[in-house]
């Protein structure tokens, strides 16, 4: 009875706020390619999903809980309470999370992070609570942002539960609320809710870089963060050439030879990852290694064995140049005609003594 009445409660103090609140530290500038993660008792936030992905490119996730008979409503909400006291009680032990199916997505192939919940109590359902406890951690360098789904209650309580479990997430705008009130109006909502979030056609462009080993070229996605900005800056300039061991069993690593911003963090690579160690030394892994590194991308599409023979694991003085994907420049290079022997840059530009790197002669890729 009790749960009731707050329930009413919380259905008569929240139906005035406005649609979108709560505002956290927010980035603008988005590029990087968008996965939606939801949860759905009930199918509203599923058609939230539906509407969200007419409007953007995006891949999408459903957690689901591994106890598909439960009825969360039933003897007034007992079994929804019931789950998010136990949360409440023990938040960092992950035993108070109610056990959801395997989730085989990996976070490293995606900048943007839309989460769609619904409200349980005016908190986050515990279902999306488990998800975003396991995976949070993973979404540090993400653009992170939220749409929830209520009766009506307002949502500042799941917007602290965001912050709780992705806590170093940067929000790339404020979350959107839709109740049972505005619910018709979803397509608009999240039309005028995107415009917020600065949203554009270059969200879903994914940056691109190469890795060139021994005359095979490999592409790097690579996740958006200062350290990437100011890497891709440096490769505009001219293509990176440097020296790299193997090291440990699950990389290869040497210096760069020059810093970039890093966001260390507490991160397990996997086999495929990019990373940025102490701000200065590149790691390409063919295993996994647990240490405080800043996330660069992941080696598209090679698998641990092919990536042991491209990254030539156990080798030493391993020569690797990173350099753009400029098909654009390759582009402009061959309208030139000429086969002169001129080398031109990877960005179509001529030059005269070449040093070390990818270059352009008689129409051919050549890396010195
Ligand atoms: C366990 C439980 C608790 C809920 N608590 C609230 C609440 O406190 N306030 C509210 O406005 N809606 C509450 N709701 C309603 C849901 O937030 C709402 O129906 C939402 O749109 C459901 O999304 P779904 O259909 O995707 O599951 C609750 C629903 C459940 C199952």
């Amino acid at each position: 009875m009790k749960q009731i009445f707050l329930f009413l409660t919380a259905l008569l103090f929240t139906c005035c706020s406005s649609d979108i609140e709560m505002k956290a530290e927010t980035t603008s500038a988005n590029h990087g390619k968008t996965l939606v993660a939801y949860y759905s008792y009930t199918g509203n936030c599923r058609s939230i999903v539906t509407e969200l992905t007419n409007q953007i490119e995006a891949d999408v996730v459903e957690i689901t809980p591994v106890d598909k008979s439960q009825k969360y409503e039933e003897n007034g909400y007992a079994i929804g309470t019931a789950l998010l006291n136990a949360i409440k009680a023990n938040p960092n032990d992950a035993s108070s999370y109610p056990a959801i199916d395997p989730v085989t997505v990996s976070l490293s192939d995606y900048q943007n992070i839309i989460v769609v919940t619904p409200l349980w109590w005016s908190q986050m359902a515990a279902i999306m609570q488990t998800y975003l406890f396991g995976a949070g951690s993973q979404m540090a360098d993400k653009s992170f942002s939220m749409i929830v789904s209520s009766a009506s209650s307002g949502i500042s309580g799941v917007v602290s539960d965001a912050k709780r479990l992705v806590p170093e997430a940067s929000w790339m705008g404020d979350a959107l609320w839709i109740n049972n009130s505005n619910r018709r109006n979803t397509a608009s909502l999240i039309e005028e809710w995107l415009k917020t979030l600065n949203f554009t056609e270059g969200q879903t462009t994914t940056n691109k870089m190469n890795i060139t080993i021994d005359g095979k070229t490999q592409s790097v996605t690579l996740v958006e963060n200062a350290a990437t900005h100011a890497l891709v800056e440096k490769l505009q300039q001219a293509p990176v050439s440097i020296m790299l061991n193997s090291s440990g069993g699950f990389e290869i690593w040497g210096p760069l030879g020059f810093s970039l911003p890093k966001n260390d963090q507490q991160t397990t690579a996997q086999p495929g990852d990019v990373i940025l160690y102490n701000g200065s030394n590149l790691c390409l892994f063919y295993g996994t290694n647990s240490w405080s590194y800043t996330r660069l991308g992941k080696i598209d599409g090679l698998s641990e064995s092919e990536l042991r023979t491209f990254l030539k694991a156990g080798e030493s003085n391993i020569g690797v140049v990173l350099s753009l994907d400029n098909s654009a420049a390759i582009k402009e290079v061959k309208s030139n005609g000429s086969e002169d022997g001129t080398y031109y840059s990877v960005n179509g530009q001529r030059v005269q003594n070449p040093t070390h790197g990818i270059y352009f002669k008689n129409h051919k890729k050549v890396i010195l």
